[in-house]
């Protein structure tokens, strides 16, 4: 959600903290601020709105130090206005903060009864004045950091800058991620190592209930119960280059276009093409070692999830459900004995995600992450993690992630499916030879993108659009209108199109482009009955078939693109690109802002 990061160097803080929020606004962009400090003291800048309007503001009324803290803010308290960002201050201390303080009311109460005045309506403020209280109260920023720890509720990150103590920085993590970076020129803490890309690719990061204690000459880092402890270093391989945006206008451009390398690279870790063969390393995946499998994410990764379901339960005929995170745990689902808890989620940190696996590890349940973030605290969480590799994905809207994490669960379907003796070695091969293949195939989809801009252009005229599609595709279908809302901000409904008749057909008129995700597939027939109802209601159809669907579908469409062919098992992963493609094109078209959609934020790690 919220994007901070500190600084204490031998540099100028200022370029040095814009540069990490420049980097962190994917994680919320509804105000930003910054405090440095130098001899007057602490001193604060702030704006609402993007980076761009703090950029403006220390343009005309910049401040000089050598430390300093910064922020990002996706509201949750308070509206994003100045009053409300980041950082808070009061005394001696500023204050930047990520996640919620839930206990926020009675602390704010208490010490307004003390005296104590507050400005803002954030939560965050509590934490400035609480911990200006402690320094107070405890004479050092360690005892004050551990005072304040035990007082906190709820899942949070921390990055507070001190005056008048040789610790300038103090750091807290609690369910929130936090890391600190090691630099030649600096040190830092930062919400995630994409911020220091450029100034460092040493970083550590921090377990949970740890804090860090930045001087000028080093980085104390004290686990629970104040105990100094070490944290390993480690080398993050992020350049400056890699999280660019290239020759692109936008990341979710780029993005879209790496995904015959992203899935190639994830692949490369499952499968041996050679070989004939895909493996799930360290996981036992038979009779016996598991009965049931919960695939469990949010939003685009719970399309994943969806996917993943419908391939165990046809390929390795195992029961398998996936369940939306935020769900799950509060109606306390039951996992049975044997049963497998699979998370999925790009960052690693969506909390209702994290929460949802904690959930499933109290039941004694074995649990597998499949997560772009290796250093995430799913993955270290998780028994066993099943990486993707795409690299860091910028834009709000998931693309690569979402393919290389379907790609993932294909593999996992396969080990499945031959570990529980319902395919053969014949059919693993044939089927790693399929995904050998695919990513040359991502490649042509995504040379088609001039017919996909050309539908995009038709759709943003609309102020509705249906999504349909039967098994795996209804399941694109839903990725696709996910996609148009989140940034082109068009109503879009997903039905499964057998379902239409049980109700959305309503929906249909002369005005809503019906987009159908329908292969040449054992269901395409029955799909396009459907869309023969739906066209009989005047609805337009925007048909997205294969060479064998085009060849079958007769007049039905008033628009019509033909993929190439792959096996009908893997067409989610070459489908997946036209519907993405039609969002990004329908937001360009609309001039909305497509790698920060409003309301949105990329990592969501509050509930
Ligand atoms: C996708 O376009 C979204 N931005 C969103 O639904 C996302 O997939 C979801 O928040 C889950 O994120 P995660 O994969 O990082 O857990």
């Amino acid at each position: 959600m919220c994007g901070i990061i500190g600084f204490l160097g031998n540099g100028e803080a200022v370029p040095v903290l814009l540069d990490g929020l420049r980097r962190l606004e994917y994680r919320g962009y509804d105000s930003a601020g910054i405090a440095v400090l130098n001899q007057e003291g602490i001193v604060r800048r702030r704006a609402a709105g993007k980076i761009a309007n703090l950029e403006a503001m220390l343009t005309s009324n910049g401040v000089a130090g050598k430390a300093g803290v910064g922020h990002t803010r996706w509201a949750t308290h308070g509206a994003p206005t100045r009053r409300n960002a980041h950082p808070h201050m009061t005394g001696r201390v500023a204050v930047v903060h990520n996640g919620i303080i839930e206990n926020y009311r009675t602390l704010r109460d208490d010490m307004r009864a003390g005296g104590r005045r507050f400005e803002s309506e954030t939560d965050t403020e509590v934490v400035a004045h609480l911990f200006d209280a402690l320094l107070e109260a405890e004479g050092t920023p360690a005892a004050a950091m551990t005072a304040l720890m035990e007082r906190l509720e709820g899942m949070f990150a921390l990055a507070i800058l001190i005056e008048g103590d040789d610790v300038v920085l103090a750091g807290a993590r609690r369910g929130a991620p936090l890391a600190v970076g090691w630099g030649e020129g600096g040190l830092f803490l930062a919400s995630d190592a994409i911020a220091l890309a450029g100034h460092t690719r040493k970083v550590s990061y921090l377990e949970e209930d740890d804090l860090a204690l930045v001087r000028r000459d080093g980085v104390e880092i004290l686990g629970t119960g104040g105990h100094p402890v070490k944290r390993p270093v480690v080398d993050t391989e992020l350049s400056g280059a890699v999280i660019g945006k290239g020759n692109y206008r936008h990341f979710m451009e780029k993005e879209i276009h790496e995904q015959p390398v992203a899935v190639g690279e994830t692949l490369g870790r499952y499968l041996d093409p050679d070989a004939g063969s895909i493996t799930i390393p360290g996981a036992s995946l038979g009779p016996g070692a598991v009965e049931r499998m919960t695939l469990i994410a949010c939003g685009t990764a719970y399309y994943a999830a969806l996917i993943g379901k419908y391939w165990l339960e046809r390929l390795a005929r195992l029961p398998a459900d996936a369940d939306i995170a935020s769900e799950f745990r509060y109606r306390q689902a039951p996992m049975v004995e044997g049963g497998l808890g699979v998370f999925i989620s790009q960052s690693g940190e969506t909390a209702d995600t994290l929460a949802a696996m904690r959930y499933a590890r109290g039941l004694g349940r074995t649990v597998l992450a499949v997560t772009n973030t290796e250093t995430s605290t799913v993955a270290r969480e998780a028994d066993l993690v099943l990486a993707t590799h795409a690299g860091p994905e910028i834009g709000v809207a998931a693309t690569k992630t979402f393919t290389s994490q379907v790609a993932v669960l294909f593999c996992l379907a396969v080990a499945t499916a031959r570990d529980r003796g319902t395919i053969d070695h014949h059919e693993v091969a044939r089927l790693a030879g399929v995904l050998t293949t695919l990513p040359s195939t991502l490649a042509r989809v995504i040379a088609m993108e001039e017919e996909f801009r050309q539908i995009a252009w038709d759709v943003a005229e609309a102020r509705h659009v249906l999504y349909l599609g039967r098994g795996t595709s209804a399941i694109v279908a839903m990725e696709g209108a996910l996609k148009l809302k989140e940034i082109s901000y068009i109503h879009a409904e997903a039905h499964a199109a057998g379902e239409m008749k049980h109700g959305p057909i309503a929906l249909i008129d002369e005005h809503v482009p019906v987009i159908v995700v329908a292969p040449g597939d054992e269901l395409f027939d029955k799909t396009m009955s459907n869309v023969e109802e739906a066209r009989a209601r005047g609805g337009r159809i925007i048909l997205i078939t294969d060479e064998a669907g085009a060849a079958d579908a007769g007049p039905v469409a008033d628009r019509m693109v033909v993929l190439p062919a792959v096996d009908s098992l893997v067409t989610p992963l070459v489908h997946a690109i036209p519907v993405q493609m039609i969002a990004y094109h329908a937001a360009m078209r609309k001039g909305t802002d497509v790698d920060q959609p409003r309301n949105l934020a990329k990592s969501v790690t509050v509930e």
